[in-house]
């Protein structure tokens, strides 16, 4: 069974094994992780078995907002456990804590050509805010998407 909880500096190596898989080129230095892993407002969870980790969440509460908004910042399931559900449950689990911390909506960007993860969140009720366009670099156009908690 698979279970998530919170991440703590002994999961770096972990994390940074799901994001290679995840982002590649893209991936976030192990420096980023370690500064969300102390950063106040970080919803950070991992999910993994006996056989490993197989993948992670990581957003912020923003407290600037009234009531705060959450911003999830990064989602990633290993290759070997994808297409059985642990992206939403990794997704519901974020937006539970978010709702606990007093959160009233997330919201996220995604790139445009990344069918996979946009289907995720159209499935779990986000909707399209806005568009970004070469928010990823030129040419590579972001969507802003949103769902109100609650
Ligand atoms: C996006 C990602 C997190 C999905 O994780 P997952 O555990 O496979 O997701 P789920 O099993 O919960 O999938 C939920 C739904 O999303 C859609 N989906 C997920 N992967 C898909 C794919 N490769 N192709 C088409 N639809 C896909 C499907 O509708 C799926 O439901 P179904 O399997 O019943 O058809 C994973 O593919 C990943 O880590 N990708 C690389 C990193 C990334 O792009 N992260 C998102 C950044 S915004």
């Amino acid at each position: 069974m698979t279970r998530i909880r919170p991440a703590s500096a002994a999961d770096l190596p972990a994390i940074l094994a799901i994001e290679g898989e995840g982002f590649g080129e893209e991936r976030f230095p192990p420096a980023v992780f370690r500064a969300c892993l102390r950063r106040a407002g970080s919803v950070f969870l991992l999910a993994g078995d006996a056989g490993g980790a197989a993948g992670y969440v990581l957003g912020a509460i923003d407290r600037r907002y009234r009531p705060p908004l959450a911003r999830l910042e990064s989602l990633a399931v290993r290759r070997a456990w994808r297409r059985r559900g642990l992206g939403t449950r990794l997704l519901e689990s974020f937006e539970r804590a978010a709702a606990s911390a007093g959160a009233a909506a997330v919201t996220l960007e995604v790139e445009r050509t990344n069918s996979a993860a946009r289907r995720l969140y159209r499935r779990a009720g986000y909707r399209r805010e806005g568009a970004l366009p070469n928010y990823y670099g030129p040419g590579r156009d972001a969507l802003r998407l949103r769902k109100p908690l609650g």
